[in-house]
């Protein structure tokens, strides 16, 4: 069996999941949005799901929209809130961290006339709340900054960005994907407007994802059609996918959470005690629960990611919706990490069900790949 350490990229569902997925495909025939009674019993699934999407955030039901992936709500949320407010203004501020579903709407929307900041990181991937609230004019729109990063595991400052967004009355956007059910979301106390939440990062189905858009926050449907989700997104309702993502928000522990912080504390102290030169990347303290990143000096992270696949463990170099492509990595570069870190750089992340064992595997596997790579230059 493989050891799987790329669950920031997908997880696997949990059993739990595929019943209530599979039960929901058996069972719920209808179409939530039909008026008789299978699309009474489709539709009593959905929201089921979305109570429970809302109870776990502190939000209200009605302020819970389901989309087709993180992707979508971010997309949805940042020119959904563009277009909506333009007459208000034409600027957007977005970290230079933020995921490629972030960053690639937010330049498109430079080519329609809107102006964008991008705020830099420090070292160790942090937004300074104060490099927000300087950048902040009279035409600022929206605010973009992620909870918690999918390369580096980096916890952001929402509560400190929601409060001063909120002061100054410009919309704030989070993306969650990394972070929901692992580090604690209020949206009440986080003062947040918009919050991007994704189903197949928590053990929940893929193709399904959540935005949460405060009462009262107009934003722009990205795609039109029927009246599904009070005309936010448009489209016939995925209520197994639904179905399984509350399932996956239901059944969400936070013994998992310390669990996995233990091991995480151990797999990065197994690194830094029989590697010589490795680079944590990322913050130490305010890191996710689940990310290890390091930098192998004097190594690529391509070889080292190859030699591993073929050992059966898998890893990622880089996030993994750029991990085909020849570019260093954003993030890395945000850091100032230099070409050889940014380079070397090996993404592994747990899941509630990895083993100290897997780690020792893991460990083992790297030193000896290491030594070998090392020996041939
Ligand atoms: C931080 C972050 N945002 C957005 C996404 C995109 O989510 P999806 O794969 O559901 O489109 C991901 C996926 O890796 C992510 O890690």
């Amino acid at each position: 069996m493989p050891i799987y350490l790329d669950n920031a990229a997908t997880t696997h569902l949990d059993r739990r999941v595929i019943q209530t997925v599979y039960a929901c495909a058996k069972e719920k025939l209808g179409n939530a949005s039909s008026q008789h009674r299978w699309g009474v019993q489709a539709a009593v699934v959905v929201e089921g799901a979305r109570q429970i999407v809302a109870r776990s955030i502190n939000a209200d039901h009605r302020e819970i929209y389901f989309f087709s992936s993180g992707t979508e709500s971010n997309n949805a949320a940042i020119q959904g809130a563009a277009f909506a407010h333009r007459k208000h203004g034409d600027h957007i501020i977005v970290s230079a961290v933020e995921h490629p579903s972030v960053l690639e709407p937010v330049r498109w929307l430079q080519t329609q006339g809107f102006r964008i900041s991008y705020i830099k990181v420090d070292r160790q991937g942090l937004v300074d709340p104060k490099d927000v609230s300087r950048e902040i004019t009279k035409r600022t729109i929206i605010v973009s900054v992620m909870h918690a990063n999918n390369e580096i595991g980096t916890i952001q400052p929402v509560r400190a960005i929601g409060a001063l967004c909120r002061r100054k009355g410009v919309l704030f956007h989070t993306d969650a994907c990394q972070s929901f059910t692992k580090v604690p979301i209020d949206v009440r106390k986080d003062r947040l407007d918009l919050v991007t939440l994704n189903s197949h990062k928590i053990h929940g189905p893929r193709g399904v994802s959540a935005l949460y858009i405060r009462k009262g926050v107009k934003i722009d449907p990205l795609i039109r059609g029927g009246h599904q989700e009070n005309g936010v997104r448009a489209g016939t309702y995925n209520t197994e996918g639904i179905a399984g993502f509350g399932k996956a928000v239901e059944i969400a522990d936070q013994r998992d959470v310390t669990r996995m912080q233990g091991l995480r504390d151990y797999f990065i102290r197994q690194i830094e005690t029989n590697i010589a030169g490795v680079v944590l990347n990322g913050s130490r303290h305010q890191r996710l629960c689940n990310n290890i990143n390091f930098s192998f000096p004097g190594v690529t992270g391509k070889p080292m990611f190859a030699l591993l696949n073929k050992k059966g463990i898998y890893v990622a170099t880089g996030s993994a919706c750029v991990a085909n492509t020849a570019t260093l990595s954003h993030v890395l570069q945000a850091l100032d990490a230099g070409q050889e870190r940014a380079d070397g750089a090996i993404r592994m992340t747990l899941s509630k069900w990895t083993t100290k064992k897997e780690i020792d595997v893991a460990v083992k596997s790297i030193m000896s790949i290491l030594d070998g790579i090392r020996r041939k230059v």
